[in-house]
Formats: structure tokens, sequence, C-alpha cells
């Protein structure tokens, strides 16, 4: 099993991809970090708490990330993900505890104790992670890799530039894409073809669980935003950082060099690709670019199910 830990600042597909997570037997989740982005984070922290209660996974160490990113204003997206950071259908109380230890501090725990290195698995803004290699960078080593959700090498979301989670926290970003730790990066280049279509929500709303009512609506809801953009589908960017390491094979992958702008009149925030080798520097990631969207779409019916089973 590949040992693991989430960060992310549910938000929905966050929440789908910890749910991933999981399910997949492939993985050992170590322990789950959240971080202020697609709302504060004290929401974050709150969906953190309610959708382990909501999995039935409450004996994964959880703590409270950063509050704000290293150097830059707090952005949030209330427009896509709601004012709580995971609106629509309710959701049981929160029945779990947080570890006393800052997010990082957890993280830095958790490396320690393992036997064998651990693979980080971000989806949110780049701040814990950032933290973390700046305050213990001997923990380097007890680090297998970083499997993210952000960015684009061919374009952005929150501005035509940047994708959200690099946006909000482009020094940190800058610290992990320059930390010669093997990245696999699931941008906005694989994440936007991976996306779940309504009829797809009904299979998962079929599995028939009040687990699996949650999800479709979750779905539903995360759609709503997409929807009005002219999308025909969701797309279910975080859940893409977590299929990275556990069925690679329906992902294409391409090795680049990535740098991230933390300048730039229109491009702050953006993670630039050298996708002609122009800057004769060797690859630091491992791009993802395109995805096997109906096997994708399995995946997540079948985490759903396994719960329902479980
Ligand atoms: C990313 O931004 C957030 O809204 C999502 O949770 C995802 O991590 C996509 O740009
Ligand atoms: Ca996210």
């Amino acid at each position: 099993m590949i040992p693991v830990i989430l960060d992310g600042d549910p938000g929905h597909d966050d929440a789908i991809a910890w749910l991933l997570a999981f399910a997949s037997p492939e993985l050992d989740v170590r322990g789950i970090v959240s971080v202020a982005g697609n709302a504060s984070l004290e929401n974050t922290t709150h969906n953190m708490r309610r959708i382990v209660t909501l999995l039935g996974v409450g004996g994964v160490p959880l703590a409270q990330g950063a509050a704000r990113p290293l150097v830059a204003q707090a952005i949030v997206a209330h427009s896509v993900h709601g004012t709580s950071g995971l609106d629509g259908p309710a959701l049981p109380e929160a029945a779990v505890d947080l570890d006393a230890r800052p997010g990082a501090e957890l993280m830095a725990h958790l490396l320690r104790e393992s036997a064998e290195p651990v693979w980080l698995v971000p989806t949110g803004p780049l701040t814990n992670v950032a933290t973390l290699l700046l305050a213990h960078p001997e923990l380097k080593a007890r680090i297998a890799g970083i499997s993210l959700m952000g960015g684009g090498i061919h374009s952005g979301n929150w501005t035509p530039a940047a994708e959200f989670n690099i946006l909000v926290d482009p020094e940190a970003a800058q610290v992990v894409f320059t930390s010669g730790l093997p990245i696999l990066m699931a941008g906005l280049d694989v994440t936007e073809k991976a996306y779940v279509l309504p009829a797809d929500f009904e299979r998962v709303r079929a599995v028939g669980t009040p687990l699996a009512g949650i999800v479709a609506d979750w779905l539903e809801f995360f759609f709503a935003y997409h929807r009005d953009l002219g999308y025909a589908g969701a797309p279910v960017h975080d859940p893409v950082a977590v299929v990275a390491l556990t069925h690679p094979e329906i992902l294409e992958v391409q090795p680049l060099y990535v740098q991230v702008e933390t300048t730039g009149e229109y491009s702050r925030g953006a993670t630039v690709g050298d996708v002609f080798g122009a800057s004769g520097e060797l690859p630091n990631a491992r791009v993802a670019l395109g995805i096997d969207r109906q096997a994708y779409v399995d995946l997540l019916v079948d985490a759903v199910a396994h719960y329902g089973r479980g």
C-alpha cells in the first residue's frame, strides 16, 4: 500500500478525492490536513471533520493547517463551493476531534514515524506543504513525492493564466516546484477532461446509499456553477491527484520543466511548462495531460459503492 497524507480545502471535489482515497485499497491514508482556499480555514476545517464523520473513517489524525497564504492576500471561491465551502446537502455534524498540532507539524510527525517515504496529496493551495518543506527540510527524504491538483500548462481558470490553487499561494507553489521532490501535477490540462456528466450523477445516486445521495447532490451543486459557464459536466478536479497514484495507467503523462510565475502583470500564479525544451532544464514534474474519462467515472462510482458494502 502507498502511504499518503491528504491536504485540502474542501470543497466538493476535495471531499470526493478523499472519499476515493479512503476507498482505494492501493492507499494507506495516514492523516489529513485542512488549508484555507475554497473557504476560510475555519470552514474548510469544519468540512474536513464533517467529511471524515460522514465516511466513518474517524481513526485517522486530522489537523488544521494554514489560515492564509505565505505572502499573498487570501482568496476564497464561494462562487464555486458556496459560503460554507461545501454547500448543498445536509451533512452529519462533525464527531471527530482535531490533533492539537498545526497541520504542517502533524505532517512532520507522520513523516518521522513512517517506516517508508510517504506521498503528499495536496488538493488546495500549497501553503501547508511549503510550510513543511521550509520548516523541516531534513524531512524531504521521508517524502516519496507530491501528487497535487493545481496549475495548468495551457490555461488558467481563476485568471486567464492561473489556476485557483496556485493563484491563491504562488510563493508556496514555487517552494514545492523547486523542492527537487518528485511531483505529479494534475492541472487543468487533465482535470478539465475529467468531467462528470449529469447521467453519471444518476449512476452515483443509483448506488442507493445515503452517502451516494450526498455525493450526487455535491456533484449537482458543483456542476451548477460550471453549467452557467457552458460546461456539459462538472470538471471534478481533485480526485485526479489520487488517481495519479492509484491508476496511473488511465492518465497520459508528460515530464516537463514547470516554473511558477510569482510576479507578472497578467500571469501571477501561472505554471509555465517548458513544452518545447527551450530552457534546457531537466523536467521537475510529471504533468498529466489526458485521462480515460469513462474509467475515471467508473472509479468514482465504485468508490461510492465501496462504502455501501463496507
Ligand atoms: C481547484 O480549485 C478548487 O475550487 C477546487 O477544489 C480544485 O482544487 C480547481 O481549480
Ligand atoms: Ca480543492
